[in-house]
């Protein structure tokens, strides 16, 4: 998918913030880098390890971060995975480096050449032998187009991924044209970002992307939802 091709949000506005012309630089001068993905920090890196924990992933497992901003998952995660079996993209550069030089207690876990700019879900760079992956709170930035680019992207790319998680946003059918307030008070949106999505689109598109796609029954921060998708092969 091109620049021009992508999809743009309501207004010719940038798909999110993320994407507005020097968000990353003027925030990361402002050491803001925990609030660049969210805030709530220990909370939200807590949750994640343990859905991750608890569906089974082990230190000998290739994990792959999309989106993982300043490492809010990945310092948690690098010391319980075998020395460099943690990779991390993000459409920031500077964002997973600051994380690596604040955030990472122990740095000879992980190579720093295992941080990759990846603006498009190309994957540049990547070893093969991914074996899960996780997308949190990245997808509710973005519409669904680039949802469907991206999990096909993760399918044709990790012939030996056993499963991928991630997280949207999600509105009632009979509310999804208007703004909708999420259980713990974000505002989402069918048209720009925080975008929100009817669950049976968010289904249909893991299906075409080649997953079987499972809703799990959990509370996340922000009301996400989360998506747990196997790979058909
Ligand atoms: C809310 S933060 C979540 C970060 C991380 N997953 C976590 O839970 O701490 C969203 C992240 O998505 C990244 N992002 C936004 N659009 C992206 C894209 N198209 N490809 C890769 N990363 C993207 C942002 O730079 C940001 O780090």
């Amino acid at each position: 998918m091109t620049r021009e091709e992508r999809p743009k949000g309501g207004d010719e506005r940038p798909i999110s913030p993320y994407h507005a012309p020097g968000f990353y630089a003027d925030a990361l001068a402002r050491g803001r880098h925990r609030d660049i993905v969210g805030g709530r920090w220990e909370e939200t890196g807590l949750i994640q390890m343990q859905l991750l924990l608890h569906a089974g992933l082990e230190p000998q497992h290739h994990f792959l971060d999309i989106g993982a901003g300043s490492l809010r998952l990945g310092c948690r995660l690098v010391p319980y995975l075998q020395p460099n079996h943690y990779w991390a993209t993000d459409l920031s550069g500077a964002l997973l480096q600051r994380g690596y030089e604040v955030e990472l207690a122990d740095k000879t876990r992980l190579s720093p050449d295992h941080l990759i700019e990846d603006a498009n879900f190309d994957f540049p760079g990547l070893p093969d032998h991914i074996t899960h992956a996780m997308v949190f709170a990245v997808f509710t930035h973005l519409p669904l187009p680039m949802l469907a680019h991206g999990l096909a992207q993760v399918h044709a790319r990790f012939p030996a991924l056993d499963w991928l998680m991630f997280t949207v946003f999600i509105a009632p059918d009979d509310r999804f044209a208007s703004p909708v307030r999420q259980p713990d008070g974000v505002v989402t949106h069918p048209d720009r970002a925080p975008w929100h999505h009817r669950m049976s689109d968010v289904l249909a598109t893991a299906r075409a992307a080649g997953f079987a796609p499972t809703p799990l029954p959990t509370e996340l921060p922000r009301g996400q939802w989360l998506i747990q998708a196997h790979p058909l092969r």
